[in-house]
């Protein structure tokens, strides 16, 4: 067994310095590729720190690819791999605290990876994943999305069902196929940041519609429809980024009567839908199946790497978005929706969904405990705020004062559809640091930031 008494940086919590030094004994030599490192308890005492953190070091370390635990063996150095491992993410390396991506904490743990991963390992077909897999999805990554989709209280057959490598890529996708250049889109006037690139990508011109409280204004959509003659909507009628509003049931039919009377098409982005566990408003694509179509993803839901994205279509236009993904010839998942697939399929997806949805309350519950006081829009399951700073501060100058203090957040500004509207509001995002804590810490840092008054010298930040 090797001797080692490793030299931690105390300032951070003590398992996180603990695999630091394990990382960077590896680095330098000190610990060799092969050595038994010393028991955790032994280790514990001579650290004076307790059993649990040595082993939550260790397991750390087991994660990033340095420990091997062997049962009654102990725990070993890993022997290197053969090309340089994968690297940290760049906002871990920089010690920033990025509150900038809305998306579920990462929760999937070593062991789930791994258990899928070797049920891919195992199939005796794997190699067919290697093959250009069809535009529209792998017939048995079609069957689970559909079968995903009965969580949303969705029950369509398998070949109105495609896969996307992500739900951005599937609104593309349905934009390019079903609207022509010139033609006119209608959104909720404050919405998703990548929109308004989106539709001018896809040569659409925007359409802003006022929203309330309860989200998009059917009023102002029916005189916005009349006067533009605008014939698609898109909306994100559950967690709405980022206003965080989920859409009555009321407010859902107010909106179908007017599609229907004008013979809209939507396009419902139910991306963060799963998020929340509650029973919710039936989706678009219940209400009105003859006009949705449906895009949502395992981004926020699982994890966003897996790029797994799913639209249904409204019956009878599959063959549309069909003969549209294979003129793109996108060829689609492959790898990680085997991935996807085990996880779903074995339900361990349950587990991870909890998980998920507990440590986004947890973050949540310290968000509202440090901006009690304050105003912003945060709903029951939300995974970001919509928070309005006090006066004199604007977003784009908070944005750029916060991130000098190593806070990533997003300032309202960019998701205004109005070009040039100023705002009062950032989005600040639970879910991207590793640990709890790191959220926390940067909700403490913005608020300390809203006490006190801007500089005159900050460069604002769009
Ligand atoms: C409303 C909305 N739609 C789509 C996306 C993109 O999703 P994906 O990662 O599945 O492409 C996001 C990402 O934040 C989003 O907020």
């Amino acid at each position: 067994m090797t001797i080692w008494t490793p030299i931690l940086d105390r300032s951070k919590p003590l398992y996180l310095a603990i695999a630091d030094a394990i990382a960077r004994d590896v680095e330098g030599g000190t610990l060799a590729q092969g050595s038994r490192l010393p028991p955790q308890r032994e280790l514990a005492w001579k650290l004076g720190v307790t059993l649990g953190t040595v082993t939550r070091a260790y397991k750390e370390a087991e994660e990033r690819g340095l420990l091997a635990g062997e049962v009654g063996r102990g725990s070993y150095i890993r022997r290197p791999r053969a090309t340089a491992p994968i690297p940290q993410t760049q906002t871990e390396a920089d010690g920033i605290i990025d509150l900038s991506h809305a998306i579920a904490p990462p929760v999937v743990t070593g062991e789930e990876f791994d258990a899928a991963m070797q049920a891919v390992m195992r199939d005796p077909n794997k190699l067919n994943l290697l093959d250009y897999a069809p535009p529209e999805g792998f017939p048995q990554h079609r069957a689970m999305a559909a079968n995903w989709l009965k969580r949303s209280g969705i029950d369509v057959p398998e070949q109105h069902v495609f896969i996307s490598a992500g739900a951005h890529l599937g609104l593309v996708t349905v934009l390019q196929a079903i609207a022509a250049p010139g033609e006119s889109i209608m959104a909720e006037e404050v919405n998703y940041a990548l929109l308004p690139r989106t539709f001018e990508n896809a040569m659409l011109n925007t359409v802003p519609i006022a929203m309330d409280e309860d989200g998009l204004v059917p009023e102002a959509l029916d005189r916005a429809a009349q006067e533009t003659k605008a014939r698609f909507l898109y909306l994100v009628p559950s967690l709405q980024n980022p206003t965080t509003n989920t859409m009555s049931r009321r407010r859902r039919d107010a909106i179908v009567a007017v599609a229907r009377a004008r013979d809209l098409t939507i396009i419902e982005d139910d991306i963060f839908r799963l998020v929340d566990e509650r029973t919710q408003p039936p989706t678009f694509y219940s209400l009105a199946p003859e006009r949705t179509y449906h895009v949502t993803s395992l981004s926020k839901a699982l994890a966003p790497g897996l790029r797994v994205g799913i639209i249904a279509t409204p019956p009878g236009q599959e063959r549309i978005l069909r003969t549209f993904m294979r003129s793109m010839a996108s060829r689609n998942v492959g790898l990680s929706g085997e991935l996807a697939r085990f996880w779903i399929e074995s339900d361990m997806v349950s587990a991870i969904l909890t998980r998920a949805r507990n440590e986004l309350s947890a973050r949540r519950a310290a968000f509202l405990e440090i901006f009690k006081g304050c105003s912003f829009r945060c709903e029951v399951a939300a995974p970001f705020a919509w928070l309005e700073l006090p006066q004199p501060w604007t977003s784009g100058r908070f944005a750029g004062a916060i991130a000098a203090r190593n806070v990533r957040v997003n300032p309202g500004t960019s998701f205004h559809l109005v070009p040039g509207r100023q705002s009062r509001h950032i989005r600040v995002c639970f879910g991207g640091p590793k640990a709890g804590h790191l959220s926390r810490r940067g909700f403490e840092i913005i608020r300390e930031l809203m006490n006190s008054e801007p500089e005159e010298d900050f460069t604002p930040v769009a």
